[in-house]
């Protein structure tokens, strides 16, 4: 399987990168235990052996998954995880009131003073059952703590050699300059996928000009971009998705009039559309890799397999332009 490098680091991972933010349950109504370990045992055996993963995902569990799936090759993956989203401490600053995985009220923090990054990252070892972090996130920005404070402690985990690379998440281009201006800065993990495009303006050339990796989470846009849902469609409880712009109907109606025109090219690739947003979303200037979330082994089989479709240079640009006629209402 190829790999790709992060930025000017040593660590590379897989162009798709399995995303484990559904598998924790949090926000997503759930999931199934089984499931969630077979489609992270699918991927490392298929090659795609890179995983991204916090703690706030399902409060821990979403990390101890991946950690039962990976003992005895530790060696065989790469392992992404964030710290700074807390919600077992008032420090920081309240981020939002969400419920846990038993239904508990619960309230998220952004705090990512020396002190916590270095208490998390110890909390996240032992749920993974590692001693070491491939790539090390801030989940959010902590308007609390100067950047320098974090990335401080950031340093001292990678001379520790608990933390080989550090990375940011949701940053902007003055907050990431601040922290490449720290540390050497891997990656910035944003979100980006054909109905979300606005880090095209100015993060995009920064990171290029600065060679800092961009990993593009929520690429199918929360599985709207596979073609399934339709405007009718029946969230479980708990799953956020229908109060998201992009889920409205008359949206969800749009996106699908526009994944209809992508049909053909698929067909004649032998791929789904799904593949297809996949592959248009790797050949965008400056994107390093797909997070692409998944529940289970039919899931994954099928966003590996995008990788392996490759969109020439006029097929990609027909597809922009077609996406630049699509005006949703977000
Ligand atoms: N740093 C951050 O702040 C941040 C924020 C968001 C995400 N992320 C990372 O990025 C990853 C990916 O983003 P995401 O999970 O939000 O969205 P995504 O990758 O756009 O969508 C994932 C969801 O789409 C559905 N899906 C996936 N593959 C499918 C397939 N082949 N066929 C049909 N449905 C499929 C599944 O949900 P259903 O089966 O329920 O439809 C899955 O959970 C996350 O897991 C996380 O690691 C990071």
């Amino acid at each position: 399987m190829i790999k790709v490098k992060l930025g000017k680091s040593d660590v590379h991972v897989t162009p798709v990168t399995f995303g484990a933010w559904a598998i924790g349950g949090w926000m997503w109504g759930g999931a199934d235990r089984d499931d969630a370990i077979d489609a992270l045992n699918f991927s490392i055996d298929q090659g795609m052996t890179s995983i991204d993963t916090a703690p706030a995902y399902g409060f821990g569990l979403s990390e101890e998954l991946v950690g039962e799936v990976i003992k005895g090759r530790r060696d065989k993956v790469e392992i992404l995880t964030k710290y700074g989203l807390r919600w077992d401490t008032d420090g920081g600053g309240f981020y939002f009131d969400t419920i846990d995985n038993d239904g508990r009220p619960v309230k998220m923090h952004r705090y990512a003073s020396k002190e916590s990054v270095i208490a998390e990252c110890e909390a996240s070892l032992k749920r993974l059952g590692t001693d070491y972090i491939d790539l090390y996130q801030i989940h959010w920005p902590d308007t609390t703590t100067p950047v320098e404070e974090t990335m401080e402690a950031v340093e001292r985990l990678i001379e520790q050699g608990k933390v080989r690379a550090s990375g940011v998440c949701n940053y902007d281009v003055s907050l990431a300059e601040k922290a490449a201006g720290e540390l050497l800065l891997a990656s910035n993990q944003v979100p980006y996928s054909m109905v979300r495009r606005d880090i095209e303006q100015d993060l995009v050339p920064w990171c290029i000009e600065n060679e800092v990796a961009i990993l593009a989470y929520s690429p199918l846009q929360r599985g709207l971009l596979t073609g399934k849902i339709k405007p009718d469609h029946q969230f479980g409880d708990g799953d956020t998705r229908p109060n998201m712009p992009h889920f409205k109907s008359e949206n969800i109606a749009l996106v699908n009039d526009f994944l209809d025109k992508l049909k053909p090219v698929a067909m004649a690739k032998n791929a789904t559309v799904g593949q297809i947003v996949i592959a248009w979303t790797l050949a965008q200037p400056g994107i390093t890799v797909a997070l692409v979330g998944a529940r289970n082994r039919q899931q994954v089989e099928e966003n590996i397999k995008g990788m392996g479709v490759s969109l020439t240079d006029i097929e990609t640009e027909q597809i922009t332009e077609e996406l630049n006629q699509l005006k949703l209402n977000i």
